[in-house]
């Protein structure tokens, strides 16, 4: 498998061995870590991580990752650079291409980190989007693989919340390539933009997968994983009030996860998580009213949660994704 020079913008530009290539190279390389073996396939490589939102795991997995294949990185953000405010994405782009070999992009529209990679012509990432998060799905993929024993095409997702969030068209898209059973469960107020659904449930057709939207909470059962996100995303913070409103019937609670069926279901979060009030922002929207927990801090704790399996992982697989696209 040959995936040098190529940039990760959606999944959709993968086909189902090239994931499954990644997937392996990073339990590979994870295994590696562990036995204290570090590789140097990217010695010499200068990867630009660039960002217009905030992040801990995106950001700590592409450092670390990185360091520890003897490449090196570069922070940027708006408040550090000229980029999106004095130039302009082409130019910048240019610059990013004479001076990296790669770069990681987080921020709003997809459209800004498409331009990244047609003018800087080298590998892009995206490290997150208003419509997609490609590399939260392959650590959630590897996840599911160390728990599950059974093949990817065999297993359900449910993802409980908000439906028209990146996180819940990154599941889509994935579970589309990998032929698993994806259900987005959520309010219609909510509902998957229907060019989403349509693209996933095209390759869904080909490759045996199933994508559902529904309201009905007969569509948990035989779940083998609870996937829940934040309310309001980076960005949405002012309408939490209305978010509450529709999402918490979606809540995840021990109740729901019986619904399911299944007594082993995994609990799945990309984090970060309102599970309890000991954040600024669940406590600040408490005092205004607003409960913000998608997710209650029994589950989070409980024997179904990998949340920080998935945490852990999305390190080994965007090295694997770097390592991939970029080693010498
Ligand atoms: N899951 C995820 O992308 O986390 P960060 O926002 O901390 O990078
Ligand atoms: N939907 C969340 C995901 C965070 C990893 C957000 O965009 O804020």
């Amino acid at each position: 498998m040959n995936l040098k020079g190529r940039s990760f913008l959606t999944l959709m530009d993968y086909t189902a061995e090239e994931i499954r290539y990644l997937l392996d190279l990073a339990k590979k390389l994870k295994a590696d870590r562990a036995a204290g073996i570090y590789g140097d396939s990217l010695r010499g490589r200068n990867i630009l991580l660039l960002f217009d939102k905030t992040s801990t795991r995106t950001r700590s997995s592409f450092e670390v990752g990185a360091t520890q294949e003897g490449g090196s990185v570069t922070f940027l953000d708006k408040s550090s650079s000229q980029f999106g405010k004095k130039e302009s994405i082409e130019d910048s782009a240019k610059v990013f291409g004479r001076i990296y070999d790669a770069i990681e992009y987080r921020g709003y529209e997809q459209s800004v980190v498409e331009a990244l990679a047609e003018h800087s012509g080298v590998p892009v990432y995206n490290g997150l989007t208003d419509v997609d998060h490609p590399t939260q799905i392959l650590a959630d993929l590897m996840t599911i693989e160390e728990h599950i024993d059974k093949p990817l095409s065999k297993v359900k997702v449910v993802f409980c919340g908000d439906t028209r969030n990146n996180m819940a068209y990154a599941w889509m898209y994935g579970c589309a390539k990998m032929g698993m059973a994806f259900v987005a469960y959520g309010p219609e107020e909510l509902a998957p933009d229907p060019a989403v659904m349509k693209g996933a449930s095209a390759v869904a057709a080909e490759t045996g997968a199933t994508i559902e939207f529904s309201q009905a909470s007969a569509a948990l059962a035989g779940a083998d994983a609870v996937y829940s996100d934040i309310w309001a995303s980076m960005g949405e913070e002012e309408q939490i009030p209305e978010r509450v409103r529709l999402l918490t019937p979606y809540k995840v609670t021990m109740d729901l996860l019986e619904r399911t069926g299944n007594p082993d279901v995994l609990f799945m979060h990309c984090l970060p998580s309102f599970h309890d009030f000991e954040t600024e922002l669940a406590k600040s929207q408490r005092e205004l009213g607003y409960d913000i927990r998608e997710v209650t801090d029994e589950v989070f704790r409980s024997r179904h949660s990998v949340v920080f399996d998935e945490a852990e992982n999305r390190m080994h697989t965007i090295k694997a994704l770097m390592v991939a696209t970029l080693a010498r």
